[in-house]
């Protein structure tokens, strides 16, 4: 597949130029290949074992359509699981980094060659839209080639550090052992890929332990990463819920996790890795937002609109980066609010798998009455701007149209509310110090957008809001592997940031040699 070359150590998929008819009709005629496929998910690696009972997996947006089925694994089988690991560790980071690094880019190829089924799961069992879909495979595959030019670039040689001591000094970088991998649901290959294929490049033997509302994406994914010439004593996936999630990270024999999800699991992680005795463990968390967006005086009102929907609504707003508070300057909130009303009633929620579906369901019963009970609330305290329209004929689905309230203080909101519903405050241009005080004090510090024509509120705003990601002018979602790291502060994660140049360092311990020459 065609992709660019941005520098020696950056290359991304171009994935698929939706305007270019021939291309889509192309992608859409391998998708409809799948369009009865029943798909199967149980544990994989050597020594796995699943229960005996298989659950069929239905989709989101038509509880009548199976997407397959899952057996979910048995915890028979995990100490038995976790010491074979722990041995193929060592041949695996022996094996040295240009083999890891070569198995790592013909996965990317793989997940290309694959990618109308890999989209069709995730339109069928994720309820991704088609631009979504192609998005999972693209950044998944950007994944696999940044960090494989990454680990060559940091591993492949020690680094010799010369000093005082007359003596040769290397500093070496070596896989820390099993890497415990734990992923959402709301990026079931990209952030279940980037996750494994770091800490394998790096010479860490995974065990993966997916969304239990996403296993059949996940278990294709790893099909894959075996084809690619991943041993399957050296990765492992293995479907199950938060009890599983939570008998894993007890295991004394981890020697990390690479977390991604909400900030209360985060919480509950990082205190069971405390509480073991042993090695202690290190942790990667990616967590939750609290995202803003500023909008001030200068800005312009039909790119603002624009950019609002796309990070608030698309993706059924089931973005760890997605806006859930859109600050608007008061002179200017009226009209913009208007236009943005207008623009949601534009919406198009419908089957994810149809070009013209803007929106998707979102992924589950639970999430959908978590937003009914939200948006319940919000009617009482707030005041409805608008809601988009939900059309009559869908099938029965988790579907939920999306919905923007205006309130009157960022702190009536209780935390991250996790889909399609915006909040909108309205602040006067001398209080933008405490509407600054206000997003810091959510705690959370993952992504924030700006919109301004003045370089010198850019600035100010940049300088004093703690976010991992800010975005000026343009919309906050969509980072790009290699160019955008992505990742929050706070409440929103520990870094680093995935997709940038300092994650593998982090999957890796450090040995120095001293050679007396
Ligand atoms: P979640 O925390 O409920 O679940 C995430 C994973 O953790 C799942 O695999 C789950 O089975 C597992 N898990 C749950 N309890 C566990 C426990 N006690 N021990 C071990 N594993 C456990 O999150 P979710 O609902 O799947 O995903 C949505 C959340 O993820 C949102 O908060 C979103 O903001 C966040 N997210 C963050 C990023 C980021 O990069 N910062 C990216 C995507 C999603
Ligand atoms: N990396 C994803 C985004 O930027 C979460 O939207």
């Amino acid at each position: 597949a065609p992709r660019a070359i941005y520098g020696e150590h950056r290359s991304n998929s171009s994935g698929i130029n939706f305007a270019q008819r021939p291309a889509l009709d192309a992608l859409k005629t391998a998708m409809d290949a799948f369009a009865q496929r029943q798909w199967q998910a149980h544990p994989l690696g050597q020594g796995a074992i699943a229960e005996q009972d298989a659950e069929r997996v239905l989709s989101p947006s038509d509880r009548r359509r199976e997407v397959g089925q899952v057996r979910w694994t048995s915890t028979d089988c995990i100490e038995a699981v976790i010491g074979t690991a722990m041995r193929a560790q060592l041949t695996w980071d022996e094996q040295g980094v240009e083999a890891r690094a070569a198995i790592v880019e013909r996965l990317a190829d793989l997940l290309e060659e694959h990618r109308a089924e890999l989209m069709a799961l995730c339109v069928r069992e994720a309820g991704k839209t088609l631009r979504d879909g192609i998005a999972e495979v693209r950044e998944a595959a950007d994944f696999c080639r940044y960090y494989a030019a990454e680990a060559r670039r940091q591993m492949a040689e020690p680094e010799v550090l010369t000093g005082p001591t007359g003596e040769r000094n290397e500093l070496h970088l070596h896989g820390r052992g099993v890497m415990l991998c734990v992923s959402p649901w709301n990026f079931p290959l990209a952030i279940f890929t980037g996750q494994i294929v770091a800490a394998l490049v790096t010479g860490n033997s995974v065990i993966a332990k997916p969304a239990e509302q996403t296993p059949l994406i996940a278990h294709r994914a790893v099909e894959l990463m075996h084809q690619a010439g991943v041993p399957d004593d050296v990765l492992y996936c293995l479907p199950g819920g938060r009890e599983l999630g939570a008998r894993l990270t007890r295991d004394v024999r981890l020697s990390g996790v690479a977390f991604t999800g909400s900030t209360d699991t985060a919480r509950k992680i990082n205190q069971s890795l405390a509480e073991r005795t042993g090695p202690l463990a290190m942790l990667i968390a990616e967590t939750g937002g609290q995202n803003a967006m500023i909008v001030d005086s200068s800005a312009l009102p039909e790119q603002v609109v624009r950019d609002v929907i796309s990070s608030a609504f698309l993706s059924a707003g089931q973005r760890c980066s997605a806006l859930r508070i859109l600050c608007v300057q008061d002179v200017i909130a009226d009209r913009l609010l208007t236009m943005l009303a207008g623009a949601m009633r534009e919406l198009t929620i419908g089957e994810p798998g149809l070009l013209a579906s803007d929106v998707g369901p979102v992924i589950d019963g639970k999430q959908k009455r978590m937003l009914e009970q939200h948006a319940e609330r919000m009617e009482r305290e707030a005041r409805l701007i608008a809601r988009a329209r939900l059309p009559q004929d869908l099938p029965e689905g988790h579907w939920f149209a999306p919905v923007a309230f205006e309130i009157d203080r960022i702190d009536q909101l209780d935390g991250e509310v996790f889909g399609p519903i915006l909040h909108v405050v309205r602040f006067r241009g001398r209080d933008l110090d405490r509407l600054i005080d206000d997003i810091n004090a959510t705690g959370f510090g993952l992504t924030l957008g700006i919109h301004s024509r003045i370089d010198r509120v850019q600035d100010y705003i940049m300088q004093r809001v703690r976010v991992g990601n800010a975005y000026v002018n343009r919309n906050m979602t969509g980072a790009v592997v290699g160019v955008q790291p992505f990742g929050g502060e706070a409440m929103s994660g520990t870094g680093p940031k995935a997709g940038g140049p300092h994650y593998l360092a982090r999957m890796c311990v450090e040995r120095t040699r001293t050679i007396n020459t």
